[in-house]
Parts: structure tokens; sequence; C-alpha cells
């Protein structure tokens, strides 16, 4: 498994793409290792040095992200627990309850169903017991942000833990950290791309033009961010002039990404524009061939359907193709009444 860097681009290549599996031992041929590497697309460094992460922790890996999950790298994961929780738990006790829930080492504080109501930097300190240990924040920000994720136990606490995280520079220029806006209740996720300009100022996702035009595609199948949606980014920090995020951007807001969908729980996920159905699927397949068709993302231990579709700014940019997006959302719609989705109340079980 390695990574190689194309513009704007994470690609994890692997056994498939015709390099021997097999690594060479290291100490005997420390040359034939770094062919390997080279082979595998490793070509990079992205840190100063070594970062040993078996000695770290033992994490069961990820599930998630279907064929992509067994390819990220291990600073992309984040751990999942075995244990069955009530959601409730996670969501606090105004979230609904439905299927298996993610570990929980804590009790967590109530959430209100609308995440939307709970204002900034509201919610319980968290103080995830990896913040305890010898912080690597400044030599290995993903290593922290895998360790700040994976310490929080709710939506709120996974809010508080990233509100924390000074690992990724583009928090610098940013003026606010952007969570996530609407209801998780339903669990009907839609992840974006990064913040805009409107989003920083706002601190929540989805607030500008484009943000309008998918308020009103999510109406046009009875969906609302205030009662049934729920939305979030791959970036939570606004990229200066909205440029792409870099891949090492990316895999710094990765780990909490991955904590919010296992948090969320979502029963169907949809990704708006390439940029997030790259990072989360791996999937590099421009976003006219992916749209339209079902995947998988696999999030402990279940299989959640995913639908890739067009970014509304996309669609501002071009309308003619808004009849291509219309058609995935009567599939999401399709897909939201086959589940139930929203039938379910936030306190059903
Ligand atoms: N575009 C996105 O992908 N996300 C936002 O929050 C705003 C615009």
């Amino acid at each position: 498994m390695g990574r190689r860097r194309e513009r704007g681009q994470l690609r994890i290549t692997g056994p498939e793409l015709g390099y021997d599996p097999v690594m060479p031992d290291m100490k005997s041929s420390p040359l034939a290792t770094l062919a390997w590497l080279i082979e595998a697309g490793a070509d990079e460094a992205l840190l100063d040095e070594p970062v040993n992460r078996f000695a770290a922790r033992s994490n069961p890996p990820l599930e998630g992200g279907s064929k992509f999950a067994q390819q990220i790298p291990a600073y992309a994961k984040a751990p999942v627990g075995h244990e069955s929780h009530d959601v409730r738990r996670s969501l606090g006790e105004g979230g609904s309850g439905r299927g298996p829930a993610p570990p929980s080492t804590s009790p967590s504080p109530k959430m209100p169903s609308a995440f939307s109501t709970l204002p900034q930097g509201e919610g319980k300190r968290v103080t995830p017991t990896s913040a305890l240990s010898t912080s690597t924040s400044s030599s290995d920000p993903i290593g922290r942000a895998m360790e700040l994720a994976a310490g929080a136990n709710s939506l709120v606490e996974l809010k508080t833990a990233l509100e924390s995280f000074d690992g990724c520079p583009l928090k610098k220029s940013a003026t606010t950290t952007v969570f996530a806006d609407g209801t998780p209740a339903h669990r009907i996720m839609f992840i974006g791309e990064a913040p805009g300009r409107d989003e920083d100022r706002v601190g929540k996702p989805f607030v500008g033009r484009a943000g309008q035009l998918l308020d009103k595609m999510l109406a046009s199948i009875g969906l609302d961010r205030t009662k049934n949606a729920y939305i979030t980014n791959v970036i939570n920090w606004r990229p200066p002039d909205n440029r792409d995020p870099s891949p090492e951007e990316a895999a710094m807001c990765l780990p909490f990404l991955r904590r919010h969908i296992e948090l969320a729980q979502p029963e169907i996920l949809i990704m708006l524009g390439a940029v997030s159905a790259r990072h989360v699927l791996g999937r590099t397949d421009g976003i006219m061939r992916l749209r339209g068709k079902w995947l998988e993302y696999h999030v402990n231990g279940k299989m959640v359907p995913v639908m890739p579709t067009l970014h509304p700014a996309y669609l501002l940019r071009q309308p003619a193709h808004k009849k291509l997006a219309w058609r995935d959302l009567q599939a999401i719609e399709d897909k939201i009444k086959s589940l139930g989705l929203l039938e379910l109340s936030p306190n059903a079980d």
C-alpha cells in the first residue's frame, strides 16, 4: 500500500495495481525495500521522522469505504471498537437509536436532535484519554487527529475535539471551525467538500449560494436540514481562496470525518462532488462516472449505501446538469423511502 500525490488528490495504490504485495526484508535488502515502496506509490515522505504506529497502539482496522478501507494508510484510519451501544449514548439522549453503535468509554452529554441548535463551542469539554499521553501534535498532526477523534464518544465531543485540534494549517487562515449542520437523527448524511467564505464566517456548512441550492435540492425530495438531514464536509476549515485542499490537509481532517460517520451512524450517505467521493471512498474516477450509482461504505460492521452526486456549486456553474442531479435525487428519495428513514422517530430504537 502506498500514497502517490497528484493534483488535489490522495491516491491509494495497492496489490491490484500489479506490484508484488510481499514486502522484502528491510534489514537484509534495504534497496529492494525502497524499490518496493516506490513501486507501491509510497514515494514521498510526509514527516521528517518515521512514526511507528504499531508501537503507539494496536487498534483494530477501520471498516469503511469498501475496498478503500483495506488500503488507506494507517494514519487515515480511526479505530473502531467491537462493542455495541445504544446510539442515544453517542448522540446524547435526544438522538435516535438504531443499529450498531460506536465505542463509548465515557457517558455522553445530552445531544439535541437538531444539531443546528447547538451553539458553537457548547457541549462537554472533551479530555480524550489520549490527550493525557505525550502530545504528538507538532511532529505528527495526523496521529494527533486520530487520537482526538478516537477519544470522542458523541458528536458533541467530536466537535469539541475538532475545535481543539491545531495541527491543520488551514485552521490558521480560517475564521471558524465548520463541523456540521442539520439533524442526524434520521440517519441521512450529506458530505461536501470544504467551507467557503460564507461558511467560514457563519461556522456552518453550506450556507452560501451553493448551500441555498442544496436546501432546494433537499426540499425537492422532502428533506430539510432542520428536520431530517445532516450535513458536513470533508475539510473543516476554509482553504485560502477556496483552493482544493491538499492531500495532507485532507489526511488531517479524515480521522475526524471517519469518526463523525461512526458516531452519526447514517443509514445513507450522499457525497456532494468529486472531492468528497475521492477522499471518503478513495475513488478517483470522475464524478460524472461515479454519480448516480450506489456504492458501499462499511462502518461498525455495517454496509451503508452511498451515492455520489453533483456538487451544488458545480450545478450553479452548469445548470444544464441539474437534470442529472435530479435523477440522483430521485434515486436517493427511493432509497430513503425503502429504508423508512423519514418514518424514524428521533427516539426510536
Ligand atoms: N461547498 C462545500 O462543499 N461545502 C460547504 O460547506 C460550502 C460549499
